[in-house]
């Protein structure tokens, strides 16, 4: 391991069938070929990233694959979140087989959330489900989306509906790969911890959030997560069903914007608000506490306001197809109070087009 990076402790993820690590530091990616070769045999293996990533940081990660006996191909997908589609996880199998990828190889997704959800899903069909490893480059891919198995494409008719659970063997989380981000997506990222501040661990609304001592911060969003999903891996307990929290709303926001004109962490702000107006409507959260969390997405420039064109009737068309719509009922996750959340049945149609109409 090259000297001078400060690596954290690594993060258990202790899943009774496929417990794993996630590594959270500066400059790991130098290593990564290293790091996973402790884990797995070289082989030939899949490189998948996007358009912006690629150019970026895919060089570094390949020349140390190849030093670690790896031999790479590297498949890039237009950036975005329209690649989360059959055709770009098509596409990736398609590219695998062509390169005489088989059951021994194994896949590295690089790139945000979309790369991790778009090639862990690749991973998980081919050949019934390769080796993948996670190397998240957005604050929501290192704080969420590469931890926890949750793989998948989005439908017409909603966000991730097509996907399987495929825990990464590995995820590397190089805070140095954040220094590329654009300011908006360093920004949206913080929707994702801010969720985990109010669902779970409410002193981090004030935490250190500066891009040069940002790896505690993404350490401790990954234990969180990490816990819930060691709990309960495939949300049948209600408990990873939390961090569902202001993404119903969200979700429906995302999808009737059309793909692509708020980003995640965008739809999620507006989700979040709308989430802790209800809270203190239906569970008493109290409202100087729904202020901590709405200044929180204030300091990071997160939305807190609807955009005119996006319509409430296309908002509630889209939740009506949303997974977390459990038999025709709602089952949305409230807060009672800063870092206790539970799932309510109590939210109806009528009370939730009303906290839509409240965020214009
Ligand atoms: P993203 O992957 O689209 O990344 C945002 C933008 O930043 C893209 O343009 C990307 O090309 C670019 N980018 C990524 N890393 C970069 C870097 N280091 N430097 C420069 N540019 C970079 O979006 P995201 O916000 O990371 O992820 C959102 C997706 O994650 C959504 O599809 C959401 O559904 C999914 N998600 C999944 C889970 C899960 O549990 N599986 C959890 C949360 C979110
Ligand atoms: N991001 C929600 C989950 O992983 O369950």
């Amino acid at each position: 391991m090259s000297a001078g990076s400060t690596v954290h402790t690594p993060i258990e993820v202790p899943l009774a069938r496929s417990p794993y690590q996630v590594i959270v530091g500066p400059g790991l990616i130098r290593d990564c070929g290293a790091r996973i070769a402790e884990i797995l045999k070289p082989s030939r293996c899949a490189l998948v990233t996007d358009s912006n990533v690629g150019p970026l940081h895919a060089e570094a990660v390949e020349a140390s694959l190849r030093q670690a006996g790896f031999e790479p191909i590297r498949i890039t997908v237009p950036a975005g979140e329209s690649s989360k589609s059959f055709e770009q996880a098509a596409k990736i199998c398609d590219a695998m087989i062509a390169a005489g990828l088989d059951r021994s190889s194994m896949l590295v997704a690089l790139g945000g959330g979309v790369v991790g959800d778009l090639a862990g899903f690749a991973a998980a069909i081919y050949y019934r489900g390769i080796p993948c490893i996670q190397i998240p480059t957005t604050i929501v891919a290192q704080v969420d989306s590469s931890v926890g198995g949750k793989t998948g494409i989005n439908a017409p008719g909603g966000k991730n509906l097509i996907g399987a659970f495929h825990q990464p063997r590995l995820v590397i989380a190089d805070t140095d790969t954040l220094r590329t981000l654009p300011p908006r997506e360093f920004h949206e990222g913080f929707a994702e911890i801010i969720k985990h501040a109010a669902i779970r661990d409410p002193q981090m609304l004030a935490a250190d959030d500066s891009l040069d001592n940002i790896a505690p911060l993404i350490a401790r969003n990954v234990a969180i997560k990490a816990a819930i999903v060691a709990e309960d891996e495939f949300e049948t307990k209600g408990l990873r069903a939390l961090l569902n929290f202001g993404h119903t709303i969200g979700h429906g926001i995302e999808n009737a914007a059309g793909y692509g004109r708020l980003l995640h962490g965008e739809a999620i702000s507006l989700g979040l608000v709308a989430a802790c107006r209800l809270s203190v409507e239906k569970s008493g959260l109290p409202q100087a506490a729904a202020d901590q969390i709405l200044a929180a997405l204030a300091r990071h420039h997160l939305p807190q306001i609807l955009p005119d064109n996006i319509s409430t009737d296309s908002i509630l068309a889209a939740l009506r197809k949303d997974k977390k719509f459990h038999a025709g009922a709602i089952r949305f996750v409230l807060l009672r109070a800063l870092g206790d959340a539970f799932v309510s049945d109590s939210v109806t149609a009528v009370d939730i087009e009303q906290a839509i109409e409240a965020l214009r």
